[in-house]
């Protein structure tokens, strides 16, 4: 055997990965997890990344977010607890909590958040999910060495890893790119596309092959950060969450597709769709 390969997420081994919920348990063994974002205007984003949690299974799922997501959330995601945070977020924030912690969706981009942002990033070691404008605020950082946890899972589009580490002229190229920031990081890059590709540490890359175009739509990505926050939460591995939750993040959208069309499917039917996922692999 090589160091590193290329594998394809199929159905042996989505069934090797997933482990089903245990009759006698309880929240407790489900773990917490924690969606920080949001920003006047874009509380959708983690409205969307939250109900995407509680519906990946989590025990206790918390939303970190400025005070005017207060009623929305509270009202959307009874389930839910609500962390109220200013635009100085991170100081409402409990570094000790074992709750672990998925970052950016709607975050925004204002000064205050981007030092807040920075600050917690100096003062946080355990593994976090990376996405949207907590990437965008890392990109503008010129040394990125150390400022992300090792282990860390960062979900990037195309237009944001070319922001954090530059362009490349294809897509082969910017594979090969993933795979040295991955390994030199030590992180998991989930190079979000029409095929997603996880990219280990290690070097290893994972190909999902479900999902289709009725992603294409703005809200699809906070729904992917909310699922692998909750799988973490879970117990998976950073390896087993990326490749367990990108193949539900695209199958749930192939259900959704199929009951709504890709044009009018909406990322909240994605969410929705989750369970007909789960059922089919229990
Ligand atoms: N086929 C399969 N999957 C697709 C397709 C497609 N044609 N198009 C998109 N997807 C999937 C991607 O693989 C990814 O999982 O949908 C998701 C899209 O994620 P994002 O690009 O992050 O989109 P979005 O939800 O709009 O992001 C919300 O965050 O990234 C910022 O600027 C972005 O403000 C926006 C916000
Ligand atoms: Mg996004």
């Amino acid at each position: 055997e090589t160091d590193t390969g290329y594998f394809v997420i199929d159905d042996p081994t989505v069934d090797s990965v997933f482990v089903p919920r245990e009759e006698f348990s309880h929240k407790g063994n489900y773990g917490k997890a924690n969606i920080i974002g949001g920003s006047y205007g874009k509380i959708g984003a983690v409205v969307l990344a939250t109900k995407a949690a509680l519906r990946a299974g989590a025990g206790l799922t918390f939303t970190l977010a400025p005070a005017c997501g207060y009623e929305v959330l509270q009202t959307v995601c009874p389930e839910a607890m609500f962390i109220k945070g200013g635009v100085d977020f991170i100081k409402d924030f409990d570094t000790d909590s074992d709750a672990v912690c998925g970052i950016g969706p709607g975050l925004g981009t204002d000064p205050e958040t981007e030092r807040s942002f920075l600050e917690f990033l100096k003062h946080y070691a355990k593994p976090l999910v990376l996405d949207a404008d907590a990437l965008n605020i890392i990109s503008k950082e010129e040394k990125k060495n150390g400022l992300i946890p090792e282990k860390s899972i960062i979900t990037p589009h195309p237009k944001e890893f070319e922001r954090l580490f530059g362009t490349t002229k294809n897509s082969f190229e910017r594979l090969d790119l993933a795979r040295e920031k991955a390994r030199l990081l030590n992180i998991y890059i989930v190079l979000k596309d029409h095929h997603t590709q996880v990219v280990t540490p290690e070097g290893n890359v994972f190909y999902n092959i479900t999902g289709n175009a009725g992603l294409a739509k703005g809200g699809s990505g906070d729904i992917l950060t909310g699922v692998l926050t909750s799988l973490l939460a879970q117990g998976y591995s950073e390896e087993h969450a990326c490749i367990l939750g990108i193949w539900l993040h695209g199958k749930a959208a192939d259900w959704a597709s199929v009951k709504y069309s890709k044009e009018a499917m909406l990322p909240t039917d994605v969410i929705d769709e989750l369970g007909s996922v789960f059922k089919e692999l229990n």
